[in-house]
């Protein structure tokens, strides 16, 4: 980031750097989980199910790219360890369920979407006013974790 760049936050970049960098580790779980959620599914609605769910990982994988941006931009790095993610992430990792009943998957994602949802809004109120750059881009990931919870519950009325 250049020099004009830094200035204009007004606000410890570290912080938010630290908050992205959970986030990341959040959106790389939920990615693995729905992704290993589409590729079992072995309910009624099979294929709705699974390109829900493929649908829905893809953004969170796409989520993850552009959190690492940010992070990167703000000098930080983003963390590249697997191993690392459960322990750096805001939410334990969201557990496919063993029998891979539809509903106990909704449930899953519908938990982790609330996860998400919490998670921007405070990034978005940390961020108000003081950085545009990231308080945008959790404004844009705040809204598709909005559609995604509306999505899964949707499937439950
Ligand atoms: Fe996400
Ligand atoms: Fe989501």
């Amino acid at each position: 980031m250049g020099k004009k760049a830094k200035e204009i936050i007004k606000m410890d970049a570290g912080k938010v750097i630290d908050e992205l960098k959970k986030a990341y580790c959040d959106e790389w779980l939920a990615y693995h989980s729905y992704h290993y959620m589409a590729q079992n599914t072995v309910g009624k609605a099979t294929e709705d199910m699974s390109e829900m769910l493929e649908e829905t990982a893809k953004e969170e994988l796409e989520h993850a790219d552009e959190l690492a941006k940010r992070i990167v931009e703000l000098g930080g790095t983003p963390v590249a360890d697997p191993k690392k993610w459960g322990d750096n992430a805001n939410a334990p990792y969201p557990y496919p369920p063993e029998d891979m009943d539809d509903n106990k998957i909704i449930n899953v994602v519908i938990n982790a979407e609330r996860t998400a949802i919490d998670v921007y809004q405070k990034i978005a109120e940390l961020c108000q006013g003081k950085d545009h750059l990231t308080y945008q881009l959790a404004c844009h990931i705040l809204q598709e974790e909005v559609d995604h919870e509306e999505d899964f519950e949707n499937l439950t009325r």
